[in-house]
């Protein structure tokens, strides 16, 4: 059984131990994991203004980006790499609503340099390192699992 006074320091001591692993641990992700991790030397002009473009028109008002807004529409996380770069275009460009699946996408009908700005963003996005996020669909195969 602890005395009174040990427990403290137990307690105390405990406490700022774990405070400075995390003040290390916080330290180096800012410092390190996170420019190696999202290619920092990608950010270029045109991405800042994708992502600009990507908060002023409220796309997480439908979709979420790195699991983050809403489910109304599909995760873009991955979307460049998942329908590439013609077939966003014609996404972020078109006149019309774009709902093949029925439901629908803003006609912002964006010029092809804004198109490109928001792709610029899309495309940094999938190539930074989540740790395999968003998971790929783990499919089970029907014809052998009788
Ligand atoms: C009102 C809701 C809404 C908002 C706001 C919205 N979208 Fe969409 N978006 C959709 C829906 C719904 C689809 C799927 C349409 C379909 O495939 O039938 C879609 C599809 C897309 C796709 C193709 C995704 C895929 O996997 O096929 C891209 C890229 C996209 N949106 C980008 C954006 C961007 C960039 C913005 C902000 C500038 C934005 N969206 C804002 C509803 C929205």
């Amino acid at each position: 059984m602890l005395s009174k006074s040990s427990a403290r320091i137990f307690f105390l001591g405990g406490t700022v131990v774990t405070f400075l692993i995390f003040i290390v641990l916080s330290w180096r992700s800012i410092s390190q994991d996170v420019p190696v991790k999202t290619h920092e030397e990608n950010i270029t002009a045109q991405v800042i203004a994708g992502k600009h473009l990507w908060e002023s028109n409220n796309c997480m008002g439908c979709h979420t980006i790195l699991g983050e807004g809403a489910y109304y529409a599909p995760e873009l996380t991955k979307v460049y790499e998942r329908r590439g770069e013609g077939y966003i275009k014609v996404v972020l460009t078109s006149k019309a609503p774009w709902a093949p699946r029925g439901r629908k996408m803003v006609a912002y009908g964006f010029n092809d340099q804004q198109a490109d700005e928001l792709i610029a963003f899309l495309k940094w996005i999938g190539e930074t390192d989540l740790n395999g996020f968003p998971p790929k669909p783990a499919y089970k195969s029907t014809l052998n699992s009788q």
